[in-house]
């Protein structure tokens, strides 16, 4: 299939210039100046459009069976939603149970994501540790594409690391020229907070966020860079939802340790108070961790993503229907952890960024998808518009707008975190791969379109620090 986008504004993570586009064979083949549209092509008139690098999410679970249920959206309509709205790439994580091989847990999530839409690619997690789980490291660094690990310091009785594993596990990813991630919260202190509301007849999901208040985030946060100071190996945080995390983040920046900081959509612009609201299917809706914070955080949130100090925007999409939180009702621990937002992100942060003028289009660009894409090492195959590049474009109307609701969502389920905002700056188009798969509210998502992105090793990058070590 052959594309030319003609008359938009490109924007990349540098800068902005009008160009046309020509897409050939799921590659960008040439980004100029009246370009000339091959027998055959497809034209997309783009002016008074953005055209822009399709969007990458670097947290998602598809299909994550998790606390005893399996998420709403699979790998085709989860990745179909993103497409919708302009996120063609997903880094979604591989989560073996205690004792489960990472060979094999990482098979079974290669086996589910091949009907996936948009492009794919996989975090592994380390919840155990023998000499099989530093094997397969070593296998999935140099045979599968694998660079990063994930390490929960949450969820304790299941898949939680504690700083034995860290310790081993950032150490292996040293050798291997990976990067370690974290979800940063003190599952310890967690669980006993837990067991404190429970005590005191705190049964509802307004517990949840007492539970897990942001100073067991924040020494979560400081402990695994510490680790990762002393190991000397950069580090990942996934989610940040608080300013005693982003502190934390911030002072080891300020220091020299390279530390990235991630920070999801629904942190940035939904608030603690849905934890307040007496309708439980609202409440238990929003039950997600970290949780979502209050306006204070929110803004200490913004300043990071601003400064410099966060580097990616995510979503955690994990979606969990009114039947499946349920399983919470009496015991807000077992409401299954996870909310949804791959369609919405790139609106929501655009409206909430650029119209506020927090960001500027460029910026927008890095936080959605060239800073991943360079920190995950696949740029510039992704995260840019330029010739070589994959041909996974958004073009983004900045004075459309739209109600975001569950009424109107193509992922599946029957919650929206974003329910009601209205948003402007949207996707009019998407090409995922060289093919049009979004237009004009439209999608035409391609089950098993979507490809395995390998993502290779920081050799050089680590040799450097290893050296400076010694
Ligand atoms: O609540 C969440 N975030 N659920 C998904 C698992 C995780 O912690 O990322
Ligand atoms: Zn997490
Ligand atoms: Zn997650």
């Amino acid at each position: 299939m052959t594309i030319l986008i003609r008359g938009g504004t490109v924007v990349n993570a540098d800068r902005e210039f009008k160009a046309d586009v020509l897409c050939d064979n799921g590659k960008i083949i040439a980004v100029g100046d009246k370009l000339d549209a091959p027998v055959g092509a497809e034209v997309i008139d783009a002016g008074g459009l953005y055209v822009m690098p399709g969007g990458i999410d670097p947290h998602t679970h598809m299909q994550l069976p998790f606390m005893g249920t399996v998420t709403q959206d699979d790998f085709f309509t989860g990745t179909a939603a993103g497409l919708a709205g302009g996120t063609t790439s997903i880094i979604d994580f591989v989560i073996p149970n205690p004792q489960q091989s990472l060979m094999e847990a990482f098979n079974t999530w290669r086996g589910w994501a091949e009907k996936s839409a948009g492009d794919y690619s996989f975090h592994v997690a380390v919840t155990w540790w023998d000499d099989t789980v530093h094997a397969d490291m070593g296998k999935l660094v140099n045979e599968h594409g694998v660079n990063s690990f994930k390490h929960f310091m949450a969820y304790k009785n299941a898949i939680m690391a504690d700083d034995e594993i860290l310790v081993k596990s950032f150490a292996r990813a040293v050798e291997l020229g990976a990067m370690p991630t974290v979800h940063a919260e003190n599952g310890e202190l967690v669980f006993l907070l837990q067991q404190e509301m429970l005590k005191q007849g705190k049964t509802g999901p307004e517990a949840h966020p007492l539970s897990r208040p942001p100073v067991v985030e924040g020494e979560a946060a400081q402990r695994a860079i510490a680790i990762a100071n002393v190991i000397n190996t950069p580090l990942y945080i996934v989610h940040v939802s608080c300013a005693e995390s982003l502190d934390a983040i911030t002072r080891a920046r300020a220091h020299g340790q390279r530390v990235f900081g991630e920070v999801l959509a629904g942190h940035l612009v939904v608030d603690d108070s849905v934890y307040k609201n007496k309708d439980f299917v609202q409440a238990a809706g929003h039950v997600m961790s970290p949780p979502f914070r209050s306006s204070q955080h929110q803004e200490a949130l913004w300043q990071g993503l601003q400064g410099g100090n966060l580097h990616t925007t995510a979503t955690d999409h994990c979606t969990f229907c009114a039947a499946q939180k349920a399983a919470g009702k009496d015991d807000f621990t077992k409401i299954p952890n996870g909310c949804g937002g791959i369609e919405e992100r790139m609106m929501v942060l655009w409206d909430a960024g650029v119209n506020t003028g927090r960001l500027t289009p460029s910026e927008f660009v890095k936080v959605t998808s060239a800073n991943c894409a360079q920190i995950f090492n696949i740029y510039p195959r992704k995260g840019v518009i330029a010739e070589g590049a994959d041909a996974d474009i958004v073009l983004w109307d900045a004075a459309g707008t739209k109600t975001l609701s569950v009424k109107t969502q193509f992922s599946k389920g029957d919650f929206n975190v974003f329910e009601g905002r209205q948003v402007k700056g949207i996707p009019t188009h998407t090409i995922s791969g060289g093919k049009l798969v979004f237009k004009q509210g439209e999608l035409m998502a391609e089950m098993g379109a979507g490809r395995y992105i390998k993502r290779p090793s920081f050799s050089p990058m680590f040799h450097a620090l290893n050296k400076m070590r010694a």
